[in-house]
C-alpha cells in the first residue's frame, strides 16, 4: 500500500499561520482551516487510485438508496431496485444529493471529459439524429460533433500527473479525428463504443429501426486501442476477452439467440457489458500498483436497447418468487430491474478486484449517472419522485444520482450526504486538484491565439470547479448562477425553466405500469429528415414560455411554480436576465455535413466505426483491397442519388414507421400477466 507522505508538523503549523491571517479568529474556524490545509498538503503528495463509474440513463429511482417504502407501491418500487453493492458503497461514502448534468448523454459526457459546461459543445442542427459522420472542413477545430478537437481531456491531465489511464465503455464525446477519441484524450487504452449506443450482442447500432442512414448502421461500433493496436475488436481480441463465438455479420434476438434458431444462443461472455467488465477487471489485476490508476468505467447499462442476459433475467425471476407483487411487470420495467442489478454486480466485480489487489483502501470511487432516466414507456426507466426525465430540463432530467466512496474517504465522512451543488463538469477540476495538476487547458488557449487572429469564436475555458474540499467541509461551492442549458439556470435554491419541455409529468413509484399511457413520442429519421410517428400530445409537452420558477430545495419535485407569485418577481426577472446573458455568449459551431469518408473509413477498417479525418498512422489494423472499396463507394453514391428522390424518402419513412409501430408491443410497453415471466 502506498503511504501518504506527511509534512513535518512544524512546516505545517507555519504554513497554517501564514494562510489564516488572524490567529485570533474563532478557534472552530481556525481548526477548520488547519484541517483543510492538512488535507490539502496530504492530497498534494498522495494520489489515490480513481475508479470513475459512469452509469447510463440510470434514473433517480434506479438507486436503492433513493427508494423509500412508506406504502405498498413504494415498497414494490424499492423491491424492484436491487442495487446492494451501490447501497453499501453509499453507506461507506458520501451521497451527493445535488449533482447536476445535461439532460442527455453527449453534452454530459463532453462536459465530464473536458471540464466545460455542456453549452460549450457544438449541437447538431435540428432534425439530425446521427451527427457522427458530420464534419466542416472549413473549421478543423470545432467543426465536428462532440468535444472540439483542440481541448485537453481529463485522461491527459491525470496521465501528466503520473497516472495509468484507461477508458472502458461508452464514449459519445466525438470521434471524427484521432485527437477526439479516448486515446487522443489521454487514455492509455480504450475498449468500448465511440457512439451513443449499440446493440449489446451485435455491437452494431440498434437504431436502424428508427434511422435510415447511408452507412453507419452497417458497421460495428466496438473498438480497442492501446499503444500498439488501434482498430476494431476483431475476433481474436474478442476471444481474449472471453467471447469465442463469431458475432459479426449475424442477427440476434434481444436475448442473444439467432433469429432463425432460438436454441442457438451466444454465450453470455459475448454480451457487451460482460466483455467490458472482463477487460476492466484485467486492467486492475495487471495494474502496476506503484503507479496510481485512473479507470473510467462507462457502463452501457441501463441504456436502450433493452437487452439483458438470460441468467440476469432468471435471477430477477427467482427474486420475484419471494415478492408480493401488487402491480404486474411491464416487459420494459422488468428488463430495467435486471439491468440495474447487472450494473450493480459490475460495480461489485470491480470493487472485489480492487480489494483482491489491496488497492481499494487507496481508491476514490466516483459514481455518477450521465442524465436522468428516459420516461418513454419502452425504456423502462423511472425518476420518482422527481418530475419528468431525459431530454427535459426538469429535475428528473438533470439532477442525477451520484456518490463518492472507497477507502480514500476519511472515516468521519462515511455514511454522510452532501447537499452542495455539483455539476458534472466539476469532476475535471476535482480530479486535477486531487492529482496535483492545474486544470487550466493550455491546448485550447493555444488554439485560441490563432482563432483570435482569425476573428473566429474562441473555445471555452474549463469552468468546472474542484469540489472535494467543499464536499469534505460541507460548503456549497456553486451558489452563483449555473448555466444548466440554453433553457435553464440554477441559482441555489431557485431554478428557472423556459420553453417547451417534453415528458412533463410525475412518474409514480412503480413506473411504467399497466395504467401508464405514454409518453411514447417516437420519430423516425430518414437521412436526417425527422418524421414524428406519434401525435404531439403523446409527448406530454408543457410550455414554460419565458420561465417557470421553482425553489428546488423545498420543492424538489417542482410542483409549485412560483413565477406568477409577486413575492418572487425579482428572483424571476433576475434569473431571466442571467439566462439571456449567458445564452448570448454561447457559440454554435457549424459542424458541416455528413461525409462519405466516415463510411469508407469504417469499411476499410473491416467494418468498424472510428475516426475518419486526418487519421494518418492512427490505425494499426488491416485494410481490404482497393477494388472492394471502389464498389462500396459506388453503392454509397447510388444511395445519395436516391435521396434526392422524395418518393424514395417517403417509401423509406413509411417502411420504418410501420416497423417501429409493429414492434412497439414487443419492445416492452404492454403488461405481463401475473406469473408470466418470459422475455
Ligand atoms: C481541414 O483539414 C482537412 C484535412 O486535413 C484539410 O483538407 C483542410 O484544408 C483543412 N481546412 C482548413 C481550413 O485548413
Ligand atoms: C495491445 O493490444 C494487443 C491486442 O490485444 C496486444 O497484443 C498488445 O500486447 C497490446 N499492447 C500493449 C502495449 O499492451
Ligand atoms: C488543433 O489541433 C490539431 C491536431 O492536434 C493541430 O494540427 C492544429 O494545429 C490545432 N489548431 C490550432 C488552431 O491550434
Ligand atoms: C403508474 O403510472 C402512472 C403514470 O403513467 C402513475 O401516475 C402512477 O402513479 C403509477 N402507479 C404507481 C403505483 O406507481
Ligand atoms: C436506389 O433506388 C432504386 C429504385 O428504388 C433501388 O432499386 C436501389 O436499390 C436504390 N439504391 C440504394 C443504394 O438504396
Ligand atoms: C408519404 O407520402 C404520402 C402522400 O403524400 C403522405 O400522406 C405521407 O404522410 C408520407 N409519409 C411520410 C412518412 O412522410
Amino acid at each position: 500500500m502506498r503511504q501518504a507522505a506527511m509534512m513535518p508538523l512544524t512546516a505545517f503549523v507555519v504554513a497554517g499561520l501564514s494562510l489564516s491571517a488572524g490567529i485570533c479568529q474563532a478557534s472552530q474556524e481556525y481548526e477548520n482551516n488547519v484541517e483543510l490545509l492538512q488535507r490539502k498538503l496530504t492530497l498534494q503528495k498522495f494520489k489515490p487510485h480513481v475508479l470513475l463509474f459512469v452509469a447510463d440513463d440510470v434514473g433517480w429511482a434506479g438507486l436503492g438508496a433513493h427508494r423509500t417504502a412508506e406504502n405498498s407501491a413504494e415498497a414494490q418500487g424499492k423491491a424492484e431496485t436491487q442495487t446492494p453493492v451501490l447501497d453499501n458503497l453509499i453507506r461507506d461514502g458520501v451521497l451527493l444529493e445535488r449533482h447536476y448534468a445535461a439532460s442527455n448523454s453527449v453534452p454530459s459526457r463532453c462536459s465530464l471529459i473536458s471540464g466545460r459546461l455542456p453549452r460549450d459543445f457544438p449541437v447538431a442542427p435540428r432534425g439530425m439524429s446521427n451527427p457522427a459522420t458530420y464534419w466542416n472542413p472549413e473549421d478543423n477545430v470545432s467543426g465536428f460533433y462532440g468535444i472540439p478537437r483542440n481541448m485537453t481531456g481529463i485522461g491527459s491531465k491525470l496521465k501528466q500527473a503520473g497516472y495509468a489511464t484507461h477508458y472502458v465503455g461508452k464514449w459519445a464525446a466525438g470521434h471524427a479525428t484521432p485527437e477526439q477519441t479516448p486515446f487522443g484524450r489521454g487514455f492509455d487504452s480504450f475498449l468500448g463504443f465511440v457512439g451513443n449506443e449499440n446493440d449489446y450482442w451485435t455491437k452494431q447500432s440498434d437504431l436502424e429501426e428508427f434511422i435510415a442512414d447511408p452507412c453507419l448502421y452497417k458497421f460495428q461500433d466496438f473498438s480497442f486501442y492501446n499503444a500498439t493496436y488501434r482498430g476494431g475488436v476483431a475476433d481474436t481480441i474478442a476471444a481474449e476477452l472471453g467471447c469465442e463465438e463469431r458475432v459479426k455479420g449475424k442477427s440476434f434476438d434481444k436475448d442473444g439467440c439467432h433469429e432463425e434458431d432460438p436454441n442457438d444462443c451466444l454465450p453470455e461472455s459475448c454480451y457487451e457489458e460482460s466483455m467490458l467488465l472482463e477487460y476492466a477487471a484485467r486492467l486492475i489485476q495487471n495494474h502496476d500498483s506503484s503507479k496510481p490508476l485512473f479507470l473510467t468505467y462507462a457502463s452501457h447499462e441501463v441504456h436502450l436497447p433493452l437487452e439483458i442476459t438470460t441468467s440476469a433475467l432468471k435471477r430477477e425471476e427467482q427474486a420475484d418468487a419471494q415478492k408480493e407483487r401488487k402491480l404486474p411487470w411491464t416487459k420494459a420495467r422488468r428488463v430495467m430491474a435486471a439491468s440495474l442489478a447487472f450494473m450493480d454486480s459490475a460495480m461489485g466485480r470491480l470493487i472485489d478486484t480492487l480489494k483482491a489487489r489491496s488497492m481499494f483502501e487507496d481508491t476514490l470511487v466516483i459514481f455518477i449517472s450521465d442524465n436522468g432516466a428516459s420516461l418513454q414507456l419502452t425504456a423502462g426507466g423511472n425518476n420518482y419522485p422527481l418530475k419528468s426525465g431525459k431530454f427535459s430540463e426538469w429535475e428528473g432530467g438533470v439532477r442525477t444520482n451520484a456518490f463518492i466512496s472507497g477507502g480514500f474517504i476519511p472515516a468521519r465522512h462515511r455514511g454522510s450526504s452532501f447537499h452542495g451543488v455539483i455539476h458534472i463538469a466539476d469532476w475535471y477540476a476535482t480530479l486535477c486538484s486531487l492529482a496535483g495538476v492545474s486544470h487550466v487547458d493550455d491546448v485550447s488557449a493555444k488554439a485560441n491565439e490563432l482563432l483570435r487572429l482569425q476573428g473566429r469564436p474562441l473555445l471555452g475555458e474549463v469552468e468546472g470547479r474542484p469540489q472535494l474540499q467543499n464536499i469534505f467541509s460541507g460548503i456549497n461551492g456553486r451558489l452563483d448562477v449555473l448555466h444548466l442549458s440554453a433553457n435553464a439556470v440554477l441559482k441555489w435554491p431557485y431554478k428557472l425553466v423556459t420553453g417547451q419541455q417534453g415528458d412533463s409529468f410525475w412518474p409514480g413509484p412503480v413506473f411504467p405500469n399497466c395504467s401508464s399511457d405514454g409518453p411514447d413520442g417516437a420519430f423516425v429519421d430518414v437521412y436526417t429528415h425527422m418524421i414524428p410517428i406519434d401525435p404531439p400530445d403523446r409527448n406530454m409537452l408543457e410550455d414554460c414560455g419565458n420561465g417557470c420558477l421553482f425553489d428546488v430545495e423545498v420543492d424538489p419535485s417542482e410542483r409549485r411554480d412560483l413565477s406568477s407569485n409577486e413575492a418572487y418577481a425579482a428572483v424571476l426577472s433576475s434569473l431571466q436576465k442571467e439566462l439571456k446573458s449567458l445564452n448570448s455568449k454561447t457559440f454554435a459551431a457549424d459542424i458541416g455535413e455528413s461525409h462519405l469518408e466516415a463510411c469508407l473509413q469504417a469499411f476499410q477498417l473491416g467494418g468498424f466505426v472510428g475516426p475518419f479525418v486526418d487519421v494518418g498512422d492512427f490505425y494499426t489494423a488491416q485494410v481490404p483491397g482497393v477494388e472492394e472499396l471502389e464498389t462500396y463507394r459506388q453503392e454509397l453514391m447510388d444511395l445519395h442519388k436516391n435521396l434526392t428522390d422524395p418518393d424514395f424518402v417517403n417509401r423509406t419513412a413509411e417502411a420504418l414507421k410501420e416497423r417501429v409501430l409493429s414492434q412497439r408491443s414487443t419492445m416492452g410497453s404492454e403488461c405481463l400477466e401475473e406469473g408470466r415471466l418470459d422475455y
